[in-house]
């Protein structure tokens, strides 16, 4: 899609981004305001100080609200007097290995936590468009065959249950609530890297700091299969389907993959390798003993999103793992001037400079 047609649909658009402070809210919170769209997030803080949404230069251009996802009805006038036209749902305990230790926690923030957001929603009539953030891990992942959107829901373990469920849900709301005066648009998308994550027990952020720490980085499940897409591939994905559904209210949800091609599912493995070709310092060894189940393959089919709106993955996983290289070795350099090296990537890739 043109830059242009971001342009005149963004500008001044109000949205509503919750997780507007974690890693992918942070990147769309900057690319969104850079189209003149004027964004509230409504997020817990993010309190690693590296996070892009605690520079200075974020808080400037977001209107912040701090608060938890379950408490978002306390702020019910405020929102409501915002008139979002668009919400956008990325609040979410995303961690596999996290919900192992707090299944309750991870399910009242992941499900009832939605439960709260639509409740909100419904009180909220400007609201045309909701977008619900679930994952990849929705599906019903046994065989290892690649997943379309048909496939069957029912992630095993506590994190892909909930986001299964906060899917289920979602589409629940479309039906009995909103059937002629929302679009719900369900997002189900692979592993996404670039710059700005901080959750340390993923294998990117956890890498770069191991280098940045001159520590040996120990990989856990090297044989895994994922499909690693790039944030502003994602985020491109996202800035469409939004303008796409805008005109016409269907009286289904939707649902799309958002992947990579078939070529970037690879290896845990292969990807270090990768990167240690790049960086040449990595030093890395493997974790014998594995306290929780993963996922061995996970392979998305894009193919939906691609016939629909002829969205096109423009990053491959070599590139992606270079702009994301690029962006740590800067933050660990100069974390003052992150922020701007964050919107000249931006900028380079939706050509707005
Ligand atoms: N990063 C990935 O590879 C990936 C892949 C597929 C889906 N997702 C989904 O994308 C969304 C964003 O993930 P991320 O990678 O940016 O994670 P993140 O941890 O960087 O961000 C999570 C966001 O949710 C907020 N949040 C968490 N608990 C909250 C609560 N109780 N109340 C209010 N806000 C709360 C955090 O403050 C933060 O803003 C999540 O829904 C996640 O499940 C991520």
């Amino acid at each position: 899609m043109r830059i242009k047609t971001f342009k005149k649909f963004f500008n001044k658009k109000k949205i509503l981004i919750t997780g507007h402070t974690g890693f992918v809210g942070s990147n769309l919170s900057i690319v969104l305001s850079l189209f003149g769209a004027n964004i509230l997030g409504y997020s817990l803080k993010k309190n690693y100080k590296g996070y892009l949404s605690n520079h200075p230069n974020f808080k400037k251009l977001i209107k912040t609200i701090s608060g938890d996802i379950l408490k978002i009805n306390n702020f019910k006038k405020k929102i409501i007097k915002f008139k979002p036209e668009i919400i956008i749902h990325l609040a979410s305990q995303p961690i596999v290995r996290e919900a192992y230790k707090d299944i309750k926690g991870t399910y009242l923030t992941n499900v009832l936590g939605t439960i709260e957001l639509f409740e909100l929603i419904k009180k909220t009539p400007s609201v045309r468009q909701v977008l619900i953030f679930t994952s990849d891990k929705v599906y019903r992942n046994i065989t290892g065959n690649i997943l379309s959107e048909e496939s069957k829901l029912g992630g095993l373990d506590p994190y892909s249950s909930s986001k299964s469920s906060q899917d289920i849900l979602a589409n629940s709301y479309k039906e009995s609530f909103f059937k002629f005066t929302k679009n719900v648009t369900i997002i189900r998308a692979g592993n996404i890297i670039g710059g700005g994550d901080f959750d340390f027990t993923r294998l990117i952020p956890d890498l770069f700091l191991s280098i940045n720490k001159n520590k040996k980085f120990i990989l856990r499940n090297p044989n895994a299969i994922r499909p690693w897409q790039h944030i502003f591939d994602l985020i491109n994905a996202l800035l469409i389907i939004i303008c796409k559904s805008q005109k016409k209210i269907k009286s289904n949800s939707i649902v799309f993959n958002v992947g990579p091609n078939k070529s970037s599912n690879i290896k845990v493995i292969t990807l270090v390798k990768i990167l240690k070709k790049n960086l040449k310092i990595l030093n890395f060894g493997y974790k014998k003993k594995i306290k929780f189940k993963e996922t061995k393959i996970l392979k998305l089919s894009n193919i939906k999103i691609k016939r629909s709106f002829n969205w096109r993955p423009r990053i491959n996983v070599f590139e992606a793992l270079n702009l994301t290289n690029l962006w740590y070795k800067e933050f660990y350099k100069n974390p003052n001037k992150i922020f701007e090296f964050t919107l000249s990537q931006i900028k380079k890739y939706f050509k707005l400079l």
